[in-house]
């Protein structure tokens, strides 16, 4: 068995457990729960028992970011997902935030709406809703492990009316503010991964005319219009954005990525928000080098990290946190193994979206954990791929 060899405290990674501060609130440490839908709430998109445990057990990470949440009923993509629009879902999500600042965490609601990636059959039989009638490829589905939801086509979405598009910002503004009420210490605007904000970012998904579609500042005024919005409800500091800038998934493309991610990064920056979730998914140039010194405020680096390069790029100064998902699905104490050097039981992927506890709060604290199935604490995470991610 590997891992438990490297059983000692790793004193390179100490700069992962120096406490910060994000929004207006301290973190105990360097290491977030990255994002991640697990299609495990109720069918109308309140979080159940299930979800309050999930989070509770990985409240030692310094932040948690909650899995994608839809502000309104046409930005739903998958069943079995979180909405964060009625008064059951603001009590259901108080449930979590409760059980989490009892056991001593801050926690960020991620505000999802999928756009494009839809289906009549989650929208109570309506088109999804985009930028443009631009249809994703067909092949672009990609929930095909044991995943409840069918596997057919997306069908062509149609263009936001520019009146719509000012409801969606609407949206996003009460849906930040419910997300005050239900207890969130801020939330994240999913801007990345070519859900609804990257839809109006890329050049591929974007052939409006109007004021939301045409050159760079016209293409990220979406994602600032949801930002102001959602400051306006609350403030500047309970927000939060997250990029994949250049990243094709989904099908979404970018004539030119750098100037589109360089315009959008300055313009969040002067808004003061309480940090920038930057995720470099393996694009062909320097995400985090190019795009992180443009941005005055706190950063959190996510994807393909592991202990080993988590802590350099805090101890380099250049990532103010790390977000970590695959690793945090399997060990909900973490944190705990990271700064002990004890080693990490492997996340299953067929269980990613699966219902029930397997996979999801059954896996075990280290003192607990199968010492013939776990891996070395310095691993590197098992590859994002299509089949995997969300
Ligand atoms: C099961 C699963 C679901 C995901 N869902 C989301 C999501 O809802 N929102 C999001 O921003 N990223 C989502 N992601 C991406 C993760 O936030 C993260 O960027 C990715 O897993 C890479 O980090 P890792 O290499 O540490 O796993 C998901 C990833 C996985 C594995």
């Amino acid at each position: 068995m590997d891992g438990l060899e490297n059983a000692v405290l790793n004193d390179t990674s100490d700069c992962l457990f120096e406490p910060t501060c994000v929004g207006g609130t301290t973190i105990r440490n360097r290491l977030a729960l990255a994002p991640m839908t697990r299609q495990r709430s109720s069918l109308d998109g309140v979080p159940t028992d299930l979800n309050v445990e999930y989070y509770r057990q990985r409240a030692s990470a310094g932040l948690l970011v909650s899995e994608g949440i839809y502000p309104s009923p046409m930005g739903k993509g998958y069943l079995f997902t979180p909405g964060l629009h009625s008064d059951a879902h603001t009590a259901g999500w108080r449930r979590v935030t409760d059980a989490v600042h009892d056991a001593g965490g801050t926690i960020f609601g991620q505000i999802m709406h999928v756009g494009r990636l839809s289906d009549p059959l989650m929208l109570d039989g309506a088109q999804p809703v985009a930028p443009s009638a631009v249809r994703p490829d067909p092949t672009a589905r990609h929930y095909t492990i044991n995943c409840p939801r069918p596997k057919r086509p997306y069908p062509e979405p149609r263009a936001l009316t520019h009146a719509e598009v000012l409801g969606v910002i609407d949206a996003f503004g009460d849906c930040a503010a419910r997300a005050r009420q239900a207890g969130f210490d801020g939330v994240e605007i999913h801007a990345a991964s070519g859900y609804l904000p990257m839809q109006f970012l890329s050049t591929n998904t974007n052939l409006r005319t109007d004021e939301w579609g045409g050159s760079v500042p016209r293409r990220t005024a979406f994602l600032l219009a949801c930002v102001d919005s959602m400051t306006a409800a609350t403030s500047a500091d309970f927000v939060a954005v997250k990029l994949s800038p250049g990243w094709t998934f989904h099908n979404v493309f970018d004539d030119d990525a750098i100037a589109t991610y360089t315009h959008a990064v300055r313009e969040l920056s002067k808004r003061g928000i309480a940090y920038l979730q930057l995720g470099d998914y393996g694009v062909g140039w320097d995400v985090y080098g190019t795009l992180r010194p443009l941005f005055d405020g706190p950063a959190m680096f996510v994807a393909g990290f592991s202990r080993p390069s988590a802590a350099a790029a805090v101890q380099a100064g250049h990532a103010d946190m790390i977000g970590i998902g695959q690793a945090y699905i399997a060990n909900p104490d973490l944190a705990e193994r990271y700064r002990q050097g004890w080693a990490l039981n492997r996340p299953e992927v067929a269980t990613y979206y699966t219902q029930g506890e397997e996979g999801y709060t059954d896996y075990p604290v280290f003192a607990r954990s199968d010492p013939g199935r776990l891996q070395s604490v310095d691993a590197a995470p098992t590859p994002i791929s299509a089949e995997t991610t969300g």
